[in-house]
């Protein structure tokens, strides 16, 4: 296990100012989610808006990904690809996840947004994911406890609705790097985890399934789909741990 990075106070106001950017663009392309609307637009928009605030959109080209952002649909999990193709519809809850690099530092933050009027169904699966990732950063955010107690905590909520939480993607240490250590578990677990310290940066980003937690990848080796055709939810924010507790870097301001 490579070691956790503990950043300064002054690397931290980096990733806040990068978060911020993340946050506003997001929020911004948020208001873009209407029926009619395709995917692609959206990403053009994350596009144009993240270059003329100085920022670089950190998923283009990472490990081949071809758009500014993921936008996930519906039975989506995450990694849905942009595209003229993808059109908005009533009912759909969508998720879009927005990673922006300013001056050498990531900022990562997705939020669910829904066209028109979804199912009881549909919105009681974005409001309970919100909540474990509310959950999530208020566990991350007290003395003494372990990565893994992140995990155990947002299950636990989930269970009460009989979600599934995914288990393949998680959330992770982030700074000059996109993905670094720690990799962050959103389910219950007893890995032998590190303890969570003043000075670690990270995300938490659950993905929550109305089905079971199972995934599958579609042939476009990026699009992540529930197995058993469920929706799907998902929430993040970078988080700084401070002496105060979890502070949210990816708000817009
Ligand atoms: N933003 C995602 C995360 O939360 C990663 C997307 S990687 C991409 O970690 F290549 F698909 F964009
Ligand atoms: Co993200
Ligand atoms: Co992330």
């Amino acid at each position: 296990m490579a070691k956790i990075k503990v950043k300064t106070p002054k690397e931290i106001e980096l990733i806040r100012d990068a978060g911020a950017l993340a946050a506003v663009t997001l929020l911004r392309a948020g208001e873009m989610v209407k029926p009619g609307v395709a995917t692609i637009e959206i990403d053009d928009f994350i596009g144009e808006f993240t270059k003329k605030n100085g920022g670089i959109s950190a998923c283009l080209g990472y490990h081949g990904y071809p758009r500014n952002a993921c936008i996930s649909i519906n039975d989506v999990v995450c990694h849905g690809i942009p595209s003229k193709d993808i059109i908005l519809k009533d009912g759909d809850i969508v998720n879009i996840d927005i990673t922006t690099i300013l001056s050498g530092y990531h900022g990562d933050t997705s939020a669910m947004f829904v066209v028109g009027k979804p199912s009881k169904d549909a919105l009681e699966l974005v409001q309970v994911t919100k909540e474990c990732l509310d959950r999530g950063i208020e566990v991350a955010g007290t003395p003494g406890v372990r990565y893994s107690d992140i995990g155990c905590a947002i299950q636990e909520i989930a269970d009460d609705y009989g979600f599934g939480v995914v288990e393949d993607y998680c959330g992770h240490g982030i700074g000059r790097n996109f993905h670094e250590e720690p990799t962050v578990f959103h389910f219950r677990n007893n890995f032998k985890s590190a303890r969570i310290e003043t000075g670690h940066v990270f995300t938490v980003e659950p993905m929550i399934n109305a089905g079971k937690p199972g995934v599958k990848v579609l042939n476009d080796k990026w699009t992540a789909v529930t197995k058993d055709g469920s929706l799907s939810a998902q929430w993040e924010h970078t988080i700084a741990i401070t002496k105060n507790g979890a502070e949210i870097l990816t708000l817009p301001r």
